[in-house]
C-alpha cells in the first residue's frame, strides 16, 4: 500500500463504525438537546479526532479491546467547540450548513454544547482511568483557553509569533494531543509510547491550525466555511501576516486601522483572500506547517514499527495537503 491508500482504507472499515457510535451516543442524551447535536453531528466532518484515537489504541495494542466508544468522546467534544466557536467568531455556515446558532436559539446552542461535552465526559468516566479523565478534562480547559487568547488578540496586529503558537496550541492542538494520548492510555502504552502519542499529537494539532488558517482563503464551496472569515474577525493567522508584510506603509497603516477596527466586511475580505491565494500565502503557510509535521514524523520513529505507524505518517501528508 503507498500514498493515500492506506488512510482511504481505513477510513472505510472505521467511518461506519464511528457514525454508529456516535448515533448511538446523540440518541442517549437528554431530548432537548438531541436536534442541536444532531444538526452538527449528521453535518459530516472528517472524524479525524476519534480515528487518531483508534489508531493510537490499535498501535499499542493490536488485539485490545475495541475502543470506539472512548474514540467518539474526542468527536463529541470537537463538536462542542464547533458549536461554540460559529457563535465566537459570528460564522454563518459550517459543514456546508447553516450554522446552528443561526437555526436554533444561540444560547441553546451554548448550552447544548456543554451537554455534549458533559456527556462525552460521562462516557470517558466509564473506563475508570484518572489519566483519562484529566487528559480529557485537560483538553477541554486548554480549548477555552486558547479561544479566549483568541478574543484577546482580536484586531491586533502585534501578535508575535509565539502568541499566534501558545493561541492554536490551546484552541486546536490539545485536542488532537488527547486524541492521540487517550488511545494509547487505552491500550496501556509505557511512558516512552506516551511521550511520543502526545507529540505526535501535538504537533499535528498545531499544523492542522496552520493549513486551516491558510484554507480559510479557500473557496467556501469546497471548505464548507465562510471565505475570509478570519480577517473579517480580526484573526492575525500566518497567511494573513504574509500579506500585511506585503503591504507598503501606508496600505499597511490603513489595514491596520480597518483590521483593528472591525471595520473588514465581506467585500474587503474577498479582495484579501484573492491577493493571499495569487501570491500564494496560503501555500506557504503549508509550507511553514511541515515544520511541525516533521515534528510529528520524527515522534513517530520511537514507535513501533507497522501498519498504524504507516497510517500515521499518510495522515501528516493528508493533513499539509488537505483541501477541506
Ligand atoms: C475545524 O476542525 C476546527 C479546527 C480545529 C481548525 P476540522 O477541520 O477537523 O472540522 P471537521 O470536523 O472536519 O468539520
Ligand atoms: C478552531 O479555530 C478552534 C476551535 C473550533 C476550538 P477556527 O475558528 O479557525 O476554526 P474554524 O475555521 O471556524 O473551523
Ligand atoms: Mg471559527
Ligand atoms: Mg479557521
Amino acid at each position: 500500500m503507498n500514498g493515500t491508500c492506506r488512510l482511504k482504507a481505513a477510513l472505510a472499515t472505521e467511518l461506519p463504525r464511528i457514525e454508529a457510535a456516535l448515533a448511538e451516543a446523540v440518541a442517549s442524551l437528554p431530548p432537548p438537546v438531541i436536534p442541536v447535536a444532531r444538526h452538527i453531528l449528521e453535518a459530516g466532518g472528517k472524524r479525524l479526532r476519534p480515528l487518531l484515537t483508534l489508531t493510537f489504541a490499535r498501535l499499542f495494542d493490536p488485539a485490545g479491546a475495541d475502543c470506539r466508544r472512548l474514540a467518539i468522546t474526542l468527536e463529541l467534544l470537537h463538536a462542542a467547540t464547533l458549536l461554540h466557536d460559529d457563535v465566537l467568531d459570528n460564522a454563518l455556515t459550517r459543514r456546508n450548513r447553516a450554522a446552528a446558532h443561526t437555526v436554533f436559539d444561540a444560547a441553546a446552542v451554548i448550552l447544548g454544547g456543554d451537554a455534549l461535552l458533559s456527556h462525552a465526559n460521562a462516557i470517558v468516566a466509564e473506563y475508570g482511568d484518572t489519566r483519562l479523565t484529566r487528559c480529557f478534562s485537560e483538553a477541554t480547559s486548554r480549548t477555552a483557553a486558547g479561544e479566549i487568547l483568541e478574543i484577546a488578540f482580536r484586531g491586533r496586529t502585534d501578535i508575535s509569533t509565539e502568541d499566534y503558537e501558545e493561541m492554536a496550541r490551546g484552541k486546536t492542538a490539545w485536542l488532537i494531543r488527547a486524541a492521540c494520548l487517550m488511545g494509547a492510555l487505552a491500550a496501556g502504552a509505557g511512558d516512552d509510547g506516551l511521550r511520543a502519542a502526545a507529540d505526535y499529537g501535538e504537533n499535528l494539532g498545531m499544523a492542522f491550525q496552520m493549513v486551516d488558517d491558510a484554507l480559510d482563503f479557500a473557496p467556501a464551496e469546497i471548505t464548507g466555511k465562510p471565505t475570509g472569515g478570519d480577517v473579517r474577525e480580526g484573526k492575525f493567522t500566518p497567511p494573513l501576516r504574509l500579506y500585511r508584510e506585503s503591504l507598503d506603509a501606508a496600505e499597511r497603516a490603513a489595514f491596520d486601522a480597518a483590521f483593528a477596527g472591525g471595520m473588514m466586511g465581506e467585500a474587503e475580505a474577498a479582495v484579501i483572500a484573492e491577493r493571499i491565494r495569487r501570491a500564494g500565502y496560503d501555500n506557504l503557510t503549508r509550507l511553514d506547517a511541515q515544520r511541525c509535521l516533521d515534528r510529528a514524523l520524527a515522534a513517530l520513529e520511537l514507535l513501533p514499527d507497522g501498519p498504524q505507524r504507516s497510517l500515521l505518517r499518510e495522515i501528516c501528508a493528508a493533513v499539509r495537503e488537505r483541501k477541506k
